[in-house]
């Protein structure tokens, strides 16, 4: 086998593996070849390390892990020995991306030249770990302890532009990156004497102590609760050691982290999103084409749908019912882009090309041009009804017909049309340019291709598309539903809302439940109580805080106050004496004698009310797979990613202790309180 091309004197190695030069054996194995070959060529000066147009390499092979490959020699660390002991310069050439062990090959090297749009960086933090090939100790050796934190704990790429002037790379071309490798290279053969090699720099120790104790102190809360953002900082903290103890202790530090809980949880919702992202055999489709997106209705939600089809490069059409909401509406849009322009976040050209490709309009014929509409107007299903009646009516044959209702049968919306087969849910979460989450919802008559429609647009737009029937809620707010019930249960049996709000955060929670009601607006929920009132079952555990707090005018954090006072716009760390009393005497209506509860019961609880509605999803069909529900609850409700999600939990309980804490929590809850079948979601 041929193992590299020389060029004047130097030897050019490609690595060129599909599809993004993953560290597989074979190419470790190709690489060591390489570097042996080259080092016995006499015509050989110096060495390139290139990849090809996608990667320079993209870090581990996954499909090794665990596999007794992955172990086999020569490992990466080998690889990397073999860097340190070459006799000739060895210049890395980076294009695509350098991710992970991919870029701690490029770290080894003697050099390395990026082309400006390369991506780099390590990213084993989203796993829960930390690199563990020498990056800990050659990042910071070579960019500083404050830039390699940020790249290690942010754990995105950068551009080889911006890093241009840190310290990673000798040159950053614009172009003909191995050309500009190779003269790095004749150069660093030209200069003859000691080769120039990152692990030879040695950091000052009290520097390197004063910059990750700095970086400690900026670690936010929900960074405490996983333990590699602790073993990060500690392994960095080692660059000041000598490179083989530094190394020695990187090694330690990964392996403690490879069985933490945390890591196969973050392991597990990785597999579990990318399984969410596509459709069960029996829905597989061609999906339809979209350029032309139509949203109806230019509030809260339709402008945040309609920044982010701009964005992604679609035409838009926003349909408003009066001149003033449209106004307002694309307004917003318009405030939006500038506010990204002026953050430095957006080139002023891109926010133009993309406000260039909106259009507003009161004219419903407008909608015969579009490949596919979105309705996001008021909660009602007369209103959607009618809204859709008009789209029926103007919209062309094959058009993907998409409602964003959060709670309202989908079915009868579609009925209000002469083609339900076009019909489909599209659920985006608030704000929906920002939050990744999209239900897409199949309703009884929804064809596959437009499901298909649905989940392509949704990766289109960046989102996270999962699949759910229609139901209640669908997935999210159905689960959602279940655990803030319980929460309430929780006041009236003895926490105050800053005991819950307090455990769950404590648990990783973005925010508790009553945070989010007071942030969101306890009306919402009021306005859905009252209009389900008439169908309630009497016999069902409702407890009737939230529609107390509203009929005092306690709306939330809008209206100054709500489970929380806001004194100066700030949340008051514990409730009010109002509110208290109200809790109390709700308490002792139902007849409960307060007693407090722990951090840990409260978490506990929580989650049984979560796992217990997700086995009842499951039963109905809902969900297409249990790790669906993982997705969504992490995705779009601050459930910590770390902790993988309510059915990952599940499945680290004891079966029989669940299934008992499962019947307790239901006669907790009353006689309607149905409970799931566990083995729904534990298999
Ligand atoms: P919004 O009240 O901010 O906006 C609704 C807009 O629809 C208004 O501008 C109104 O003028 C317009 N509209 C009403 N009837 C219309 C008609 N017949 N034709 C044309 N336009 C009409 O409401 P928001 O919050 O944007 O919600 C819209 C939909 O999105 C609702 O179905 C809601 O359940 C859903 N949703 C809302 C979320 C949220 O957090 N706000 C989250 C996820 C879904």
């Amino acid at each position: 086998m041929k193992h590299y091309t020389l060029h004047d004197g130097v030897a050019v190695v490609t690595l060129d593996q599909p599809s993004v030069n993953s560290l597989s054996h074979a190419l470790r194995s190709f690489i060591v070849q390489a570097l042996d070959a080259a080092q016995a060529d006499a015509a050989v000066r110096a060495i390139v390390l290139a990849g090809n147009a996608r990667a320079f390499s993209a870090g581990a092979d996954v499909s090794e892990l665990g596999t007794p490959r992955q172990l086999a020699e020569p490992i990466l660390p080998t690889v990397l020995q073999r860097l340190d002991a070459a006799g000739k310069p060895v210049v890395a050439a980076l294009a695509g991306v350098a991710l992970g062990g991919g870029l701690e090959l490029a770290l080894a090297c003697h050099a390395r030249v990026g082309l400006d749009s390369a991506a780099v960086g390590l990213p084993e933090i989203n796993l829960g770990l930390i690199p563990g090939a020498g990056g800990t100790q050659r990042l910071p050796r070579l960019v500083g302890v404050p830039v390699a934190l940020e790249m290690m704990l942010g754990g995105a790429p950068r551009s080889a532009r911006q890093l241009a002037d840190s310290g990673l790379f000798e040159r950053v071309v614009a172009n003909d990156v191995v050309d500009a490798a190779c003269a790095v290279a004749r150069t660093l053969a030209a200069q003859g004497g000691v080769l120039p090699r990152v692990r030879d720099r040695q950091p000052e120790a009290a520097t390197v102590a004063a910059q990750v104790a700095a970086a400690r102190e900026q670690l936010n809360p929900r960074q405490r609760l996983q333990p590699a953002y602790a073993a990060l900082l500690e392994a960095v903290a080692a660059c000041a050691l000598p490179f083989e103890q530094g190394l020695q202790r990187e090694r330690e530090l990964f392996l403690s982290l490879v069985s933490t809980t945390a890591a196969q949880a973050l392991r597990y919702q990785f597999k579990a999103e990318r399984e969410a992202t596509r459709l069960p055999p029996q829905f597989q489709a061609e999906p339809r084409a979209v350029e032309a997106v139509a949203v109806i209705g230019a509030g809260t939600m339709g402008t945040g749908i309609a920044i982010c089809a701009l964005d992604a490069g679609l035409s838009v059409l926003l349909l408003e019912q009066g001149g003033q909401a449209l106004e307002r509406g694309t307004q917003r849009v318009h405030e939006h882009y500038a506010g990204r322009v002026a953050a430095g976040k957006m080139a002023q050209g891109a926010a133009e090309a993309a406000q260039a490709r909106l259009k507003a309009t009161l004219d419903w014929a407008n909608l015969a041009g579009a490949d596919l509409v979105i309705e996001a107007v008021f909660e009602d299903l007369a209103v959607k009804r009618d809204v859709f009646r008009r789209i029926d009516a103007h919209a062309r044959p094959g058009t993907v017909l998409a409602s964003n209702t959060s709670y309202l049968d989908l079915d009868a919306i579609a009925a209000a049309t002469a083609r339900p087969q076009d019909v489909l849910g599209l659920h985006f979460f608030s704000p929906a340019n920002v939050m990744k989450l999209l239900e897409v919802v199949r309703g009884a008559h929804t064809a596959p291709d437009v499901l298909a429609t649905g989940m392509a647009l949704g990766k289109r737009l960046k989102k996270m598309p999962v699949l759910c029937g229609n139901a209640f809620g669908f997935i999210g707010n159905r689960i959602y539903n279940a655990y803030r019930k319980q929460c309430e249960f929780m006041l009236e049996d003895g926490a105050w809302p800053e005991d819950v709000d307090g455990a769950l955060t404590a648990m990783g929670f973005a925010m508790g439940p009553f945070t989010v009601a007071d942030l969101s607006g306890l009306d919402i929920a009021w306005r859905m109580r009252k209009a389900q009132a008439a169908t309630r079952d009497p016999r069902e555990r409702y407890v009737g805080i939230l529609d107390e707090l509203c009929e005092q005018g306690r709306l939330g954090r809008k209206s100054g106050a709500g489970y929380y006072a806001y004194p100066d716009g700030k949340q008051a760390s514990t409730t009010d004496a109002v509110v208290r009393s109200l809790i109390e005497k709700a308490s002792a209506q139902r007849g409960i004698t307060r007693r407090p509860l722990d951090a840990a019961t409260i978490q506990r609880r929580a989650l049984l009310a979560m796992i217990n509605e997700a086995a009842l999803l499951m039963a109905e069909g809902v969900a297409a797979g249990a790790s669906d529900i993982d997705v969504v609850l992490v995705q779009g409700y601050g459930f910590p990613r770390w902790e993988g999600g309510p059915v990952f939990w599940a499945r680290q309980q004891d079966r029989s202790t669940l299934e008992c804490e499962l019947r307790e929590l239901a006669a907790g809850a009353g006689p309607t309180q149905r409970v799931g079948d566990l083995a729904l979601l534990l298999g």
